[in-house]
This record gives C-alpha cells, sequence and structure tokens, in this order.
C-alpha cells in the first residue's frame, strides 16, 4: 500500500490496495494514522460492492443507518444510495444530498466521524465534491478572532426551514424538513479539538450553525457570516473531480464539505454513502 499525500494542503491518495480483502493489521494501522493526519482518503479503481464498503467503514467507528429505508441497499441497509435516479417514478436514492457546505450530523450530540463514499456512476458533467481543511481555517485566523471564539458555542440546527441561509432543493423536502421542526438543536464549541491528534479546528457550518450559544443574532449572525467566508477561502479548499470507482472518505471532524451539483436531473449521479459516529466534540 502506498499513501501519497495530494499537491495541496491536505488530502492523500492511497494506492495498491484492494478494499475487496481484508486489511491486514498494519495496513489497517497506517490508514486509520493517515485518516487523521490527511483528513481525505482518496482511493482510485476499486470494484468493491456494498458488503465489502461496509465491513471497510467499520474500521473507522460504528457505521450509522442513516435516511429514508427506500434509499438504503436492502442487504446492506448501512449503505445509501444518493442519486438523482428514478425508477417507475420513484427516486432510488437520496436526490441533492450535502448541498451546502457542512460537517456530517453536526446537529447530534455525538456528530459525525468518517463518511465514505464510493462513486458508481457519473454525470457527464459536475457532481463535484468540495472539502475545506478545518485545521488550516482555524491556524490562519488572527489571534485577536481566536481569543474572541475561543470559549463560544455554536447553535447547530438540523432543520432547513429554520436556516436562512439554506434553501430547500431536494423534491419532497419542505415537508422532510418540517418533520425535523421539532427535533432540539445541539450546540458545540466553535473551536474543537481533534480527540487523535489534539489540533484544532473550527467546528460550525453554513448548511447546520445558525447562532450562537448566549448571544444576540445582532452580533452572532455577522460572526458567523465572517467565520463561513474563511473557511472557504480558495487555498483551504480541496475540489475531488470523481472518476468512476473512486472511494473517498473524510474526518468529519477537521473536514467540512459540500456537493457541489451542476448536472441535469436526466443525468445519473450515482454514489454510495456510509458513515460513522463520533464521540463529544470538546
Ligand atoms: C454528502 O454530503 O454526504 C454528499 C456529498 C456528495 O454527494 O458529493
Amino acid at each position: 500500500m502506498k499513501i501519497q499525500k495530494l499537491p495541496g494542503l491536505f488530502g492523500a491518495e492511497v494506492s495498491d490496495i484492494d478494499l475487496k480483502d481484508p486489511l491486514t493489521a498494519d495496513d489497517l494501522a497506517e490508514l486509520q494514522a493517515a485518516f487523521v493526519e490527511h483528513q481525505i482518503l482518496i482511493f482510485h479503481n476499486q470494484q468493491i460492492e456494498p458488503k465489502h464498503q461496509l465491513a471497510f467503514s467499520k474500521h473507522f467507528g460504528p457505521v450509522q443507518k442513516l435516511y429514508a429505508e427506500e434509499h438504503r441497499i436492502p442487504d446492506c441497509p448501512e449503505v445509501v444510495v444518493l442519486s438523482n435516479e428514478q425508477v417507475d417514478g420513484k427516486h432510488i436514492g437520496v436526490v441533492a444530498a450535502g448541498d451546502y457546505w457542512h460537517s456530517d450530523l453536526s446537529p447530534s450530540k455525538t456528530p459525525g466521524l468518517a463518511t465514505i463514499l464510493y462513486g458508481r456512476i457519473l454525470p457527464s458533467q459536475g457532481g463535484d465534491t468540495e472539502f475545506a481543511d478545518m485545521f488550516t481555517a482555524y491556524d490562519t485566523l488572527s489571534d485577536a478572532m481566536k481569543e474572541r471564539i475561543t470559549t463560544l458555542r455554536g447553535i447547530h440546527c438540523i432543520s432547513k426551514l429554520r436556516n436562512h441561509r439554506v434553501e430547500v432543493t431536494r423534491p419532497g423536502g419542505t415537508a422532510y424538513y418540517k418533520k425535523q421542526n421539532s427535533i432540539p438543536d445541539e450546540c458545540h464549541p466553535l473551536v474543537r479539538t481533534h480527540p487523535v491528534s489534539g489540533r484544532k479546528g473550527l467546528y460550525l457550518s453554513p448548511r447546520f450553525t445558525i447562532g450562537i450559544e448566549n448571544m444576540d443574532d445582532a452580533e452572532a449572525q455577522p460572526l458567523l457570516d465572517e467565520l463561513f467566508a474563511h473557511q472557504i477561502k480558495p487555498e483551504h479548499v480541496y475540489l475531488h473531480k470523481w472518476q468512476v470507482d473512486d472511494l473517498v472518505m473524510w474526518d468529519n471532524r477537521s473536514v467540512n464539505h459540500r456537493a457541489c451539483g451542476g448536472y441535469e436531473m436526466g443525468d445519473i449521479r450515482r454514489i454510495h454513502r456510509t458513515s460513522t459516529l463520533g464521540d463529544v466534540p470538546f
């Protein structure tokens, strides 16, 4: 197995490994360390089935069963289909998942750890995924800003309907998000310490962070806008242009991401997704 850092700030490509095969203890230890260090790992040319993706994902935390049952792979329900494809007038997967910058499941007490996407079918244009490095975003803040936010906690809200920065883009989305309006918000530190490396990173996103605990919106909203703009400065961002059979995984404790869209409804994109649960941010 070879791990080659990408030319930018973060991310690495892993080659000479077949994810169909069980990992050796040495490879697993190396991959787990590389995952924390590089934050995104990219494996090209993987011919795997959902059961292989699930087995691999389990090495990076407890795998979650997410989204509606009809969008999961029947004999492997932890694997969710993200797709714009319709069969008999029904969407076979989640449409427009992750279309605003976010860290997975941040409105939970114990948010997401690893997310693992496997590219099955790609559209003729668009369909990229962007990632932003939250360690560097924190490191490059001014000392005054670091000081200002050091003890602040962001309010994370699951429903798009209570967030003025986002729009509902998924067909049937309004009813879906209405049901989420009653789910309580969660507060997490704006500056999160990575539980393995100890590095500090920004932990907030325009998709989920709607306010700051104990702060009026008159003060909180401009501060959030400033931090959101800083997070996605071009020098903090890696754009992944998918190839079929890419498997891409990232550490939600130090990376924000978004699906870039940019393809037509009939131009099929299908991704198989697994995600694992992390710990309480501190
Ligand atoms: C996600 O946010 O989980 C999906 C990202 C993508 O489909 O590119």
